[in-house]
């Protein structure tokens, strides 16, 4: 998606070499949202060879795009996992860890009561960014636990140099991402691949 492209161009801070890309102006802190109804649009442009029952995300950051995705699916379901079990979740729900692969990370889980996802619906999974894809995988296991069909996995900044866009399309799940980074440094700026 070449506006994204171009947003990520201008408005992102890139952290060391092949670390972190900060998109806080649009996506992250401050959300533009003109900007992320064409994001869901695309999202929806891409998927539309596919019926897609509901949406399945993680909070926080993956709310916002997967309610505008919603839209632009007319007004589709958004669930999103929840990285805290509260007292509001309480019944039945499903459960899948986040592995870390970092140290400075743990483990931790994410939960999706079952009132929520239905055997035999097709689920989309949208998210932010894909990295190591420790959060996809973990959504991916819940969609399964749920008896929900994965049409696929709409990413709107993959970290191509990381592992995760490789491994989850190794599982044969389907992912579009807007915009895929091969590389970046400070001094380099960002390359797409
Ligand atoms: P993974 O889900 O693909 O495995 O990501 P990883 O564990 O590597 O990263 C953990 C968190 O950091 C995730 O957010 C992920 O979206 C985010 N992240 C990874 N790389 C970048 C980056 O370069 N820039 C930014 N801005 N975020 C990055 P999260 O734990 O789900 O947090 P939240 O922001 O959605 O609350």
């Amino acid at each position: 998606m070449e506006e994204l492209k171009q947003r990520i161009r201008e408005q992102g801070k890139i952290r060391g070499t092949n670390e972190i890309l900060k998109v806080d102006s649009f996506l992250n802190h401050q959300m533009d949202v003109g900007f992320l109804t064409q994001i869901g649009r695309e999202f929806r442009r891409r998927f539309q060879d596919c019926q897609v029952d509901r949406i399945l995300t993680i909070e926080a950051s993956g709310i916002g795009i997967a309610c505008l995705a919603a839209l632009a699916f007319d007004n589709i379901p958004v669930v999103f996992a929840k990285k805290n079990k509260t007292k509001n979740i309480a019944g039945d729900v499903s459960i899948s860890q986040v592995e870390s692969f970092t140290q400075s990370k743990r483990p931790y889980n994410i939960f999706v009561s079952k009132e929520f996802l239905h055997p035999g619906e097709k689920v989309l999974l949208i998210d932010d960014f894909l990295a190591n894809g420790s959060a996809l995988s973990a959504l991916i296991d819940i969609a399964g636990q749920a008896g929900c069909e994965v049409v696929g996995a709409g990413i709107v900044i993959e970290k191509a140099f990381q592992p995760g866009g490789e491994r989850i399309r190794g599982q044969g799940v389907r992912v579009e991402s807007l915009a895929r980074i091969q590389a970046m440094s400070e001094e380099a700026g960002v390359v797409f691949a």
